[in-house]
C-alpha cells in the first residue's frame, strides 16, 4: 500500500473558508481522522467535525470518519495516542486525512504529531502533505474590515498563557530587488520565491541577494 497522510487545515469555522485543495483531498481520501475533546469519542462538541461534515455535503460524498481523542492538555502521551490512531487508520486505508482548525501553521498539534509519526514510520512522514488554510485572525480581520498590517506596521501573534519562555518566528516580507540580506540577521531561515507560480523556489536558508519582489523569508523559532 502506498500510504499517504494529509494534514488538512479547515479554516476558522465556515465551510466556505475551506480551500479547494482541502476539498479535493477530502474527495480523494479513503478516511478522515477528526479530533474530538470528548473522552467517549463522540463529536458532540467538535467544531472540526461540523466543518468536515459540511464539506462532505458540499461534495456529495460520504467518507469513513475516525474519531481521534484530543484532550488538548498539551501532553506528550496524548499526542502519541493521537499519532497511533492516525497510523492505525493508515493500516486500514491508503489515503488518510487528519484535520486541524484554522491554519496548520498556527498553534496546531499537527507538528507534534508529525514528529512522533516520523519516529514511528519515516515513509509516511516523508509522504505527508500539509494543506494550508485560512487563519482565525485573517478571517477576523476580514469580518472587522480592518487590515492587520499596512505600510510600515508589523504583526505580532502571541500566546496569551505561555508555558515557558516565549520564542519568536519572524516573517519578513516586501524586500527590495537587489538588496543584500545580511541585515535580516541569522537563524533558521527559509526563503520562498514565487511560491505556487512559475519558477517557484524554496531554499532552506537565507539567499544572499533578493532577485524577485515575490520573495518572503521566514526565520523560524529555534526548536530542539
Ligand atoms: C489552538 S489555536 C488554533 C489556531 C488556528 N490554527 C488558526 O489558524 O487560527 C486556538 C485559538 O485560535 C483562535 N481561534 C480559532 N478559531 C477561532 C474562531 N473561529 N473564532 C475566534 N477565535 C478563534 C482562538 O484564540 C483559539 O483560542
Amino acid at each position: 500500500m502506498n500510504q499517504k497522510l494529509y494534514m488538512v487545515s479547515l479554516g476558522p469555522g465556515d465551510v466556505e473558508l475551506l480551500t479547494l485543495k482541502a476539498l479535493n483531498v477530502f474527495k480523494e481520501c479513503d478516511a478522515i481522522c477528526v479530533p474530538t475533546k470528548s473522552q467517549d469519542n463522540s463529536f458532540e462538541k467538535s467544531i472540526s467535525y461540523n466543518i468536515v461534515m459540511s464539506a462532505l455535503d458540499v461534495l456529495e460524498v460520504k467518507k469513513p470518519i475516525v474519531s481521534v481523542y484530543s484532550p488538548m492538555h498539551f501532553k506528550y502521551e496524548d499526542w502519541v495516542n493521537e499519532a497511533e490512531v492516525i497510523l492505525e487508520t493508515l493500516g486500514q486505508y491508503e489515503k488518510v486525512c487528519f484535520v486541524t482548525l484554522g491554519d496548520a501553521a498556527i498553534y496546531s498539534s499537527i507538528y507534534y504529531l508529525l514528529d512522533i509519526i516520523k519516529d514511528k514510520n519515516e515513509m509516511i512522514y516523508k509522504n505527508c502533505e500539509v494543506i494550508a488554510g485560512v487563519t482565525s485572525f485573517s478571517a477576523a480581520s476580514a469580518v472587522a474590515q480592518k487590515a492587520l498590517c499596512l505600510g510600515d506596521e508589523e504583526l505580532i501573534i502571541k500566546p496569551i498563557n505561555p508555558r515557558s519562555a516565549v520564542k519568536r518566528t519572524e516573517v519578513l516580507m516586501r524586500p527590495k530587488i537587489g538588496m543584500d540580506t545580511k541585515s535580516l540577521g541569522e537563524g533558521d531561515f527559509y526563503t520562498f520565491e514565487n511560491m505556487y507560480l512559475k519558477d517557484a523556489k524554496i531554499t532552506p536558508s537565507k539567499i544572499e541577494k533578493v532577485k524577485k519582489y515575490m520573495t518572503l523569508f521566514i526565520n523560524f523559532a529555534s526548536r530542539d
